[in-house]
């Protein structure tokens, strides 16, 4: 099977089945999700968040991002790849952020980039598409934008979120995630433009989903935002299996005779 490509992606705008991306950050969990059969995987500067453990995305370099897609690129044989371009690289000239995207692909071997904004961001997205870049867009909410919104809000301006989102589209844009936007201005959005929206936390009309593979897998510590859905506690399992590991070092349980070279 060869892997989904851009224009496959957007050919997919309007289907019944809705499409499925998740975020992964490193090659085991990549190759995993990979088998399991999503649409996109999408390497997230939110590594800054549920890797690093930042308090923002803002942190993120351009090599910590092409640290990470190497080792999902390298996992990934099925899924779309997407690489989020960290701030503020998408806000200086069209050239710098062909510069940036472009080692992204040739470093990676992911096969597109995710940029935060619409309309403002119109030009680069057009300059990258232009040079054979697929471009993923991404309204609402924008996190690396969290001290000009004020905070990780729900975004309510409509007329600003369409007017993102068509320009994002028509500049070139083969999909745009859609975050943190009231179901029905996610609705309209999606309505109105001829590529798939993928929401978190935009609602159920969207033409697909994205989560956090760490609030998926139940492993985030601390705040987990309302449109979460956790299919795993694997952050319990992890304690669990620590603690018994532990009990068995200490109390001599831990090598066995079948665990050891004679
Ligand atoms: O950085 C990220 O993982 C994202 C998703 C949450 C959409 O942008």
């Amino acid at each position: 099977m060869t892997q989904i490509t851009a224009p496959q992606f957007t050919a997919r705008k309007g289907a019944a089945e809705k499409l499925v991306v998740l975020t992964a950050y490193d090659y085991t969990t990549a190759q995993l999700i990979d088998e399991a059969g999503v649409d996109a995987i999408l390497i997230g500067d939110s590594l800054g968040m549920v890797v690093q453990g930042r308090g923002s995305t803002l942190g993120v370099t351009l090599d910590q991002m092409i640290y990470h897609a190497e080792m999902v690129g390298r996992a990934v044989t099925k899924a779309l790849t997407v690489v989020d371009l960290p701030f503020p690289i998408n806000h200086y000239d069209t050239g710098a952020a062909i510069d940036a995207a472009a080692r992204i692909l040739k470093e990676t071997g992911c096969q597109s980039v995710k940029l935060e904004g619409g309309e403002a961001q119109a030009d680069t997205i057009h300059a990258l598409v232009t040079a054979g870049i697929p471009v993923m867009a991404h309204v609402g909410l924008r996190p690396q934008s969290v001290h000009q919104l004020g905070g990780y809000k729900v975004q309510r301006d409509e007329q600003r979120l369409l007017a993102d989102a068509r320009a994002a589209s028509e500049a070139g844009a083969y999909g745009m995630v859609i975050e943190c936007v009231p179901s029905e201005i996610a609705k309209s959005i999606t309505a109105a433009v001829p590529i798939p929206t993928i929401g978190i936390g935009a609602g159920p009309d969207c033409d697909g989903q994205v989560l956090v593979i760490h609030d998926v897998l139940g492993m985030t510590t601390g705040y987990v935002p309302r449109f979460v859905r956790s299919y795993a506690k694997v952050g319990e399992t992890i304690k669990e299996a620590t603690a018994a590991f532990a009990k068995d070092v200490r109390g001599g349980e831990f090598p066995g005779p079948s665990e050891a070279f004679k």
